[in-house]
Parts: structure tokens; sequence; C-alpha cells
């Protein structure tokens, strides 16, 4: 069984080791924060308290499993919004305990760092390109437990910069998908707009000076927001920016790889930001330039879910890996402990 409370989406799945999702039950809550135009954690924390029972009772009955037939528990841990995370992770801890389960606590960026292998079953090592609206990182991934950050943002996540654009175009929360919406009715090439980082020699990110020069342009006395077709235009505009920022980063972030991992042969997407059409492509296009095939997990299973948080328990298990009850919930949890943090 997996747990995910760290966000907005109180999710349980239940997943065999197979590959198999035997249920994947996801409770968005969505609407609750959609008056604030983001997540407000007081409020995430009292509705996963408020739900989770009920998903985790209809994730077994979707599975047509009982606790008795779970070989462990798994829960995000951590990074995240801390009043949910705890909320999952005590869930876990007591189910493990009343029922004796074996107990995994989950860091959340390495669960979707592996639902490639869930999804597509592909091997280790690989570059992972993790992108939400908390991260946009790249990660070499030798094993469950064995990352290196290659580079990471040093300001805004780019799914943060896909939801205050789509905010300060006017479109509704979250920002993500209404942008990529509305920008398959605009032009991509309306208006130039900055390729931050973009020509650096490294593998990081940076977002706010697009973010910004998205404000400039939308407060521009001769950009009418109330125009459907302006408002498309600087979406695509945008999307484009931002897939070529990343198509950029990810060119240099595989030269590292390949040079680390003679036997890598695999470029993996993940994170909400992953479904977007135009950046998959991208990267499509990208990873087949330097002999890479690309690889993403289906739009719903690159979002927050429990299947991911079910898998990556199953991988920990499998060479040996659980925890003990003393796990504390951790809200920041870099995956590599080593790295050092991007300036800005
Ligand atoms: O992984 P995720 O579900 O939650 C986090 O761990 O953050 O990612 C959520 C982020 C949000 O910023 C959302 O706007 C973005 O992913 N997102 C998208 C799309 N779908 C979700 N961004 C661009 N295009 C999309 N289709
Ligand atoms: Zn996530």
């Amino acid at each position: 069984m997996g747990i995910e409370t760290s966000c907005d989406e109180t999710a349980v799945a239940i997943v065999a080791d197979d590959r198999r999702i035997l249920s994947n039950r996801i409770l968005s809550q969505l609407d609750e924060h959609r008056p604030y135009g983001g997540v407000v954690p007081e409020i995430a924390a009292r509705s996963h308290l408020q739900h989770l029972p009920g998903i985790i009772r209809s994730a077994l009955d979707n599975a047509g499993v009982k606790f008795s037939d779970l070989d462990g528990v798994a829960a995000t841990a951590g990074p995240g919004l801390i009043g949910g995370v705890t909320i999952g992770l005590m869930a876990a801890k007591s189910i493990a305990l009343v029922h004796k389960l074996r107990f995994i606590a989950i860091n959340h960026m390495e669960a979707h760092a592996l639902t490639p292998r869930l999804t597509n079953n592909i091997a280790f090592p690989y570059l992972a390109l993790l992108v939400s609206g908390g991260h946009s990182q790249f990660v070499a991934v030798a094993g469950p437990n064995r990352h290196t950050i290659y580079g990471a943002t040093i300001d805004d996540a780019i799914g943060e910069a896909f939801d205050k654009t789509a905010a300060l175009l006017g479109l509704p929360y979250p920002g993500g998908p209404s942008i990529e919406n509305i920008a398959s009715e605009g032009d991509p090439l309306t208006y130039r707009l900055p390729r931050p980082m973009k020509g650096r020699p490294n593998c990081d990110f940076s977002f706010s000076g697009l973010k910004t020069a998205v404000r400039r342009l939308a407060e521009k006395p001769d950009t009418d927001l109330d125009a459907p077709a302006t408002v498309a235009n600087i979406a695509a505009s945008f999307q484009l920016a931002a897939a070529d920022v990343v198509s950029d980063r990810t060119t240099n972030a595989i030269q590292r790889f390949k040079a680390d991992y003679l036997d890598g042969n695999t470029l993996v997407a993940a994170g909400g930001v992953a479904s977007n059409f135009t950046l998959r492509v991208s990267l499509e296009e990208t990873a087949a330039k330097a002999g890479l095939q690309f690889v993403a997990p289906p739009p719903a299973l690159c979002t927050d879910n429990g299947a991911m948080v079910a898998w990556a328990g199953i991988e920990r298990l499998n060479v040996g890996l659980q925890d003990t009850f003393a796990f504390a919930p951790r809200p920041r949890w870099p995956l590599d402990e080593l790295v050092v943090p991007g300036q800005g």
C-alpha cells in the first residue's frame, strides 16, 4: 500500500510487485484550494485527516484485498507540507503496527523518479528530469536510494512558473493544465520571451525571470488580457520558452550522464509538469539527438498519486530497505543529501 498526502492530493494505491496497479484512489482537494489560488497548508492538512481513512478503505475494496494481504505500507515522509506528510506517515505507521506489516518511509521525489520503472519497466541507471510544483531537477538514478542531483532550480520551480503565469493571465488554478489548454489555440512565436540559463555550462534552472517577463508583458497598456487570442498567444509563447530552456538544460545533463554512466541509455521525465505535451515532445527530440530513449509515465501517474509511493516501497523492500517507526516526517529532504544548494 502506498499513501501520498504531501500536497493537495489524498491518494492511496495498492500495487503488486509484478507491476500491477490493483487500485489507485486519488481525492483531489483542488476545489477547496481554488478560492485562494494556491494550496493552503492548514486546509490541506484538515482535508487529509478527514478523507484519508475513507480513501484507504476504498483502495482496499477496489483492489479486493484486506490489510492482512499486504506485505508492507509505504507513505510519503517528505518533502512536502508538514501537516499532510505527518498525517499520511502516522496512518501508515498505525496500519503497519496493528497489522504487523513492514513500514517504508518514502521520499516523494524518489517516488516520482522511480515511476517509469513501474510503468515502463526500464533498467537502472537512467537520467530523470523531475518537474513539479515544488521541484525542477536532474537526477541520475542508479538504484533505490542511489541518486545524484546534477542540477536544480536556483529560484522558482517550473510548475510554480506555470501556476504564477496562469494567475497573471487570469487563468484558473492549477495553472499548468490551464496554460497547456489555452496555449493550443495560440501562436508560440508571437512574443519573444527570455530563456533564462540557456547556454550556461551547468544543468541548473531559473524561472523567475521568465515569469517577470510575462508580468511586464501582461501589464503593458496595449496588452488586452480580455482578448482570448492575446492570452492564448502569451500562454503559448511562455510554454515554448519553458520547453526551450528545459531542452537546453537537458542536453547538458545528458552529456554529464553519459560520461558518468557508459551503460545509461534512457531519459525519463516525471512529476506533474511532465504531463505537458509540448514539453514531452521537446524532450523526446532532445533525447533522440543524444541517442537516448525517452520515457514518461502516462499523465495520471506523473501528477501526485499513491501508486508511485507503493512502487517506491516495493523497490526499497526489494533491496532490503525498510524503516522503523522512529522515522520522523521531513518537510525538506533532498534526494542527494550531499548536493551543494544552488545560489539564489
Ligand atoms: O507532481 P505534482 O502533481 O505535485 C507536486 O509534487 O508539486 O505537480 C503539480 C504541478 C503544478 O504546478 C501544476 O500546475 C503542474 O504540475 N502541472 C502542469 C501540467 N499538469 C500539472 N504543468 C504544465 N502542464 C501540465 N499539463
Ligand atoms: Zn509531486
